[in-house]
This record gives C-alpha cells, structure tokens and sequence, in this order.
C-alpha cells in the first residue's frame, strides 16, 4: 500500500470484528514499527504492555469509558510513558552506549543528555511524563501506519479514568504513566471520511 493509501486507510475504528485475528508475524512487524519510532536524545521514553488477558481486558475497558474497542480488538496494547528511568543514571548510561562506544564519546553524550532534560524538559515527575508522553506518540503514530500498510485497522484512546486505569494495571505512577492505549483489529462497518481543516488554514508562511 503506498503511503498517502495508508494515509486515508487509517482511521479511528471504533468497533473490531471480534473474530478476526492479527497473524503474530503481522502483529511483529507493528511493534517493530513502534520500536524504532524516533525520541528526543533517542531516549525510547516508552513501553508498551499487549494486555491478552480477557478479565483483566474487561477491567480495563471499564476505566476506559466502556469503549467497546476495548474487547473487541485483536490486540489492545498500553503506552507507558517512563518516568523513573529517566531520572536514572544507569537507564540513561545504558541508552547512550548503544550508540557511543568510546568512554569519551560516552561521557559527552550523557552530559549533553542530562543537561537537555535539566534545560528542556524540568525534574518533576510531571515534567518528565509531559517529555516521555510527547514521544509515545510517535510510537503510536508509527504502528498506527505500520498497521494501516498492513490493512490492519486500529484506534488510538486516551479517553480513560488514569486513577481507574492505574488500580487495574497496578502502576506505581512515580515509575511510569499510561500515555495512551491503542486498539487493533479490523473493522466490521466502513472507513469514516476525514474532517479536516483545510491547508491554508493550518500552514503559514513568513
Ligand atoms: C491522542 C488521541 C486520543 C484519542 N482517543 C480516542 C478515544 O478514547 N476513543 C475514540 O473512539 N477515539 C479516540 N481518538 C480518535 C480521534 O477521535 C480521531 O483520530 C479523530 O476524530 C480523527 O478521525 P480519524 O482518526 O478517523 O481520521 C483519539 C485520537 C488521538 C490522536
């Protein structure tokens, strides 16, 4: 599928044919599609949790205003947005070695990091769920598309209670925040049109 097809393909399913299932390989390559979306200073401020579980799936859609994408979805994932890890020298260490071999380039770079998140992003455990959340969706736009080239139909959702979400998945939320949840399956009622602001409304020049 080319990518502008993708593009109109992809749409905010709202209810998924609960008989129709993701092929594993399929489902892989949508995750990989997440794991090598881009993040500031390339820190991977995400994780992404497959909930199978079918009590626990039903708990979830409850703190998820009932939405019915919830169940009826192949495969429902949960972005976490890190927080403690960010605050962790060892974490950071870890991220920049994957790409800095010597211990000068490894020491510059961590230096460079820690002062971006210093500068740029703050120390609160808020400030650094804002930066983390900001590059989950980058994931989720990367498999959204990955999904949509696959004709795989998904939804995006943050409509949920946090403190619900947070009981039922048992996050200690100083650790990590859900960012976002994401639904994937393939749809039982047509694509819905785009209602879009037209370019010359949105794009400037000067
Ligand atoms: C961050 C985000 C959160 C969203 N949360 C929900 C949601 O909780 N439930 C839902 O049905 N749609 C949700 N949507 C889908 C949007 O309503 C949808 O993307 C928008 O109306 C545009 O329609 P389209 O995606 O079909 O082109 C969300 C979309 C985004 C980007």
């Amino acid at each position: 599928m080319e990518f502008k097809e993708a593009l109109t393909f992809r749409h905010a399913c709202k209810v998924f044919d609960e008989n129709k299932k993701i092929s594993k390989d399929e489902f892989g390559e949508i995750l990989e599609a997440g794991r090598l979306a881009p993040s500031a200073m390339n820190m991977q401020n995400w994780e992404f949790e497959i909930i199978k579980d079918k009590e626990l799936l039903s708990k979830v859609k409850k703190a998820c205003w009932d939405q019915i994408q919830i169940t009826s979805a192949s495969e429902l994932m949960v972005i976490y947005a890190k927080i403690s890890e960010l605050k962790n020298d060892e974490y950071i260490k870890k991220i920049v070695a994957l790409k800095c071999k010597s211990k000068e380039d490894q020491e510059a770079y961590f230096n460079k990091v820690k002062a971006f998140i210093k500068n740029n992003v703050g120390d609160s455990d808020e400030q650094i769920y804002g930066w983390s959340r900001a590059q989950c969706y980058l994931a989720v736009q990367n498999m959204m598309m990955q999904a949509a080239v696959l004709g795989i139909d998904s939804c995006p959702l943050e409509g949920f209670v946090e403190s619900e979400l947070n009981k039922v998945l048992e996050i200690n939320p100083k650790e990590k925040r859900v960012a976002i949840l994401l639904a994937f399956g393939y749809k039982i009622k047509p694509t819905t049109p785009k209602f879009r602001l037209n370019l010359d409304e949105i794009v400037k020049y000067r």
